[in-house]
């Protein structure tokens, strides 16, 4: 498996300092609220363990599982629920954990909704940013770590559903895609 891995564009370590400060930092904005910690699945699993553990404050634990479409070049801006939560989220505070925000398409989405169903209020929490491919006007709350204009794999993301299990977050050798580097890859969750 590391075989494949170009690079290490972030360590284990790093990501671990950066996960214990904003477990601290978290921890801190959200004192005295009841906070429901909403994970998006598949991509956000490992980075959502790891915060959680570092929060002082009680909080709720949900996963939903959306699924965006991106065909090549384009993004259809189309967000199908996979898996809703099960809970309704009126008058709760809700922390968004994503793994990238890339166009931010799925996130601004997921923010809306929430929002019309009477969330108190959201915020995000992402582990990495790519800004060089957002299309909606969204921003994180609390970003971990911001990555260039590059596919990258573990500590949760995917390629073709391999690679989650990485502890560090590595770009792929180009040749694993079939396809030279900087070109559009598939991704799910
Ligand atoms: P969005 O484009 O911001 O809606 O991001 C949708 C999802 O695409 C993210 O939650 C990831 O699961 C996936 N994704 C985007 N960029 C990458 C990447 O570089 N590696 C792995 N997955 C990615
Ligand atoms: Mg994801």
């Amino acid at each position: 498996m590391t075989d494949d891995i170009l690079k290490v564009l972030i360590s284990e370590n790093e990501i671990k300092q950066k996960v214990q400060e904003l477990g601290k930092t978290i921890s801190s904005d959200y004192e005295g609220k009841n906070v429901l910690v909403l994970g998006v699945l598949k991509g956000s699993f490992v980075f959502m363990a790891d915060l959680i553990r570092e929060l002082s404050i009680p909080v709720e634990v949900e996963f939903m599982a959306v699924s965006s479409y991106h065909s090549g070049v384009k993004t259809s801006g189309v967000v199908k629920i996979i898996k809703d939560i099960d809970i309704n989220p009126q008058n709760l505070h809700i922390l968004i954990v994503e793994d990238i925000l890339d166009s931010g398409l799925t996130l601004s989405y997921l923010k809306g909704l929430l929002m019309q169903r009477g969330a108190t209020d959201i915020r995000i929490a992402t582990l990495l940013d790519k800004p060089a491919r957002r299309i909606a006007d969204i921003k994180a709350d609390y970003t971990c770590f911001e990555v260039p204009d590059e596919f990258v794999v573990g500590y949760g993301l995917d390629y073709a559903e391999q690679y989650r299990n990485l502890p560090y977050v590595g770009v792929l050798k180009p040749e694993v895609y079939g396809q030279p580097a900087g070109q559009e890859k598939q991704a799910k969750g």
